[in-house]
């Protein structure tokens, strides 16, 4: 049977769906289905981790040949700077973008190096909104609790204080510059509810609003002045005699040559790790995530936290075939779209947290309820129509243009069709062990954004990640700034790496992939 003639259930079972109440689960049966369905909890895909500050940890094949990888810079490399800076940037996505400019506001001499555009980055593609507390009925606390709750109460407390307290700061300087967050008839900001939330707290910008974020930010890096290196990956840190870090190494990708850039404090806000499609994972992430932040840290001595845990996005396109993988955002099942399996039913509630959701689809794909499409994948229904007929005609179209386009485009009509949907590969849980100033244990080396680890403990909430990325780069980049105005540059070596080396080598591992990625694979044209 072809899709078309499978989605009829979704339309014949509307009605009776639409009078069901789906309770959450309570939290003894969410750790149950979760260790039982969730791709976390897949012995086989893990392995130990055998030198570096993570020894003994677990974590992901794919993550610990990262993390084990040999450095492209032989030892003997010269260290001649070609750049002097106080402050440089790793990262031209949200993170980056709000840590150079508070680096510039105080002024820090900064550079902003990025792998690809400025802007390239999973923030750009950020659809469903920021979660902040600015509504009458809620409170930073109130935040507190229900992300605390959403990462299995493993969340940094200090760092998730700071987070949920900055939030209306943040969105006061981003509102300042020019963003345009969607207001209620009153004028207000409007708020709407993600999974996993108590109250309604998510900023949008329809389903555009990372890319209304970075649109303002981007335009003031440029206005600003501030100095940037597009093309430009970072491939190595740099270090003096007592381990602290003094700049970087990036990889002139459109030249093929090296680039040495002495800086008093570094700030890598290189993102995330979809790209290494873990477990074989599609992925919503830009080409340029494969974790090139978390090698270059783990290389020179910053330990990582909750290194095992990955978010497996409940909507992830499965047809047609040149989306799968994409996001369908959160925001339509906030907006009250049905989850159906191919019996036309109902299976778990929509706003459960996203391990709950992906774990409970999974679950009907294995066991036999899920729609199989002709090229073999399978998924389980998102009924987008409902949208339509419980809000009124238009509202996809207003609230989800994006959404509608990215079907449109190969002719899918969301608005009148169901659309198929798996988990797809998100975000990294963890990443670099930071403090509330965004430092990590190695001296001058700041991490903001989807590259550290700690804030969303092992299940991050909807719209929690641009909040990071636009706190911790503000901190980071006030930070680092200050830090640069009290010492001198220090001396640049490599003294990290041939320890590095020395350590993989008493531990027999050889043949090592070379790391950071940069780019995935299927990318690399030569
Ligand atoms: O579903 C979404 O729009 C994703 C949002 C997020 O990961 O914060």
């Amino acid at each position: 049977m072809n899709l078309r003639a499978l989605q009829d259930i979704v339309h014949q079972t509307r009605e009776f769906r639409c009078t069901q109440t789906i309770p959450k689960l309570t939290v003894a049966e969410r750790e149950k289905l979760i260790r039982q369905y969730h791709p976390d909890y897949r012995e086989q895909a893990y392995q130990t981790i055998r030198f570096g500050p993570n020894a003994g940890d677990r974590t992901v094949r794919e993550l610990a040949m990262l993390l084990e990888g040999d450095s492209p810079i032989p030892a003997d490399f010269p260290l001649t700077p070609d750049y002097t800076v106080d402050v440089l940037v790793i990262g031209g996505g949200g993170a980056g973008c709000a840590a150079a400019l508070h680096a510039h506001a105080q002024g820090a001499h900064v550079l902003l190096a990025t792998k690809l555009r400025l802007a390239d980055s999973n923030s750009i593609m950020a659809q469903g909104g920021m979660q902040v507390a600015v509504a009458p009925d809620d409170s930073p606390i109130q935040h507190f609790l229900d992300t605390l709750r959403g990462g299995h109460m493993k969340n940094d407390h200090q760092l998730l204080k700071v987070m949920v307290e900055e939030g209306p700061l943040i969105t006061k300087w981003l509102i300042e510059l020019g963003v345009l967050f969607d207001r209620s008839p009153d004028g207000n900001l409007q708020v709407k509810t993600g999974g996993g939330s108590s109250r309604a707290r998510l900023l949008t910008c329809s389903d555009y609003t990372g890319l209304e974020i970075m649109r303002v930010l981007k335009d003031e890096v440029l206005n600003q002045n501030i100095h940037v290196l597009e093309f430009a990956a970072a491939v190595e840190l740099l270090s003096d005699e007592e381990g602290t870090c003094t700049g970087a190494i990036l990889r002139d990708l459109d030249n093929k040559r090296f680039i040495v850039v002495a800086a008093k404090a570094v700030i890598l806000a290189t993102g995330g790790i979809g790209r290494l499609h873990i477990q074989g994972f599609p992925t919503s992430n830009h080409y340029g995530a494969t974790g090139d932040g978390l090698a270059l840290a783990y290389r020179i001595g910053a330990p990582l936290v909750e290194i095992d845990t990955f978010q497996y996005h409940p909507s992830g396109a499965v047809y047609p075939e040149q989306l799968v993988g994409a996001l369908v955002t959160e925001g339509i099942r906030s907006e009250g779209g049905h989850l159906v399996n191919a019996k036309g039913e109902r299976f778990v509630n929509e706003l459960d947290t996203r391990d709950v959701v992906s774990s409970s689809i999974i679950r009907e794909c294995q066991e036999g309820r899920g729609v199989r499409t002709a090229s073999g994948r399978v998924g389980v229904w998102l009924d987008t129509p409902l949208l339509e007929l419980e809000h009124g005609q238009g509202t996809l179209d207003k609230h989800f243009p994006a959404m509608v386009r990215q079907y449109e485009r190969f002719g899918v009509d969301i608005r009148k069709e169901p659309v198929l949907i798996y988990p797809t590969l998100h975000y990294q849980n963890g990443g670099v062990k930071i403090d509330v100033n965004s430092e990590t244990p190695v001296r001058n080396l700041f991490v903001a954004g989807e590259a550290s680890g700690g804030l969303h403990g092992r299940n991050r909430l909807m719209g929690n990640s641009l909040l990071d990325l636009m706190v911790f780069g503000r901190r980071a980049g006030l930070a680092a700034a200050a830090r640069a105005k009290m010492i001198a540059q220090g001396k640049l070596s490599l003294a990290h790496l041939e320890r590095f080396r020395a350590e993989a080598r008493k531990h027999g591992v050889s043949n090592q992939v070379i790391s950071p990625a940069i780019l995935p694979a299927y990318t690399k044209t030569s």
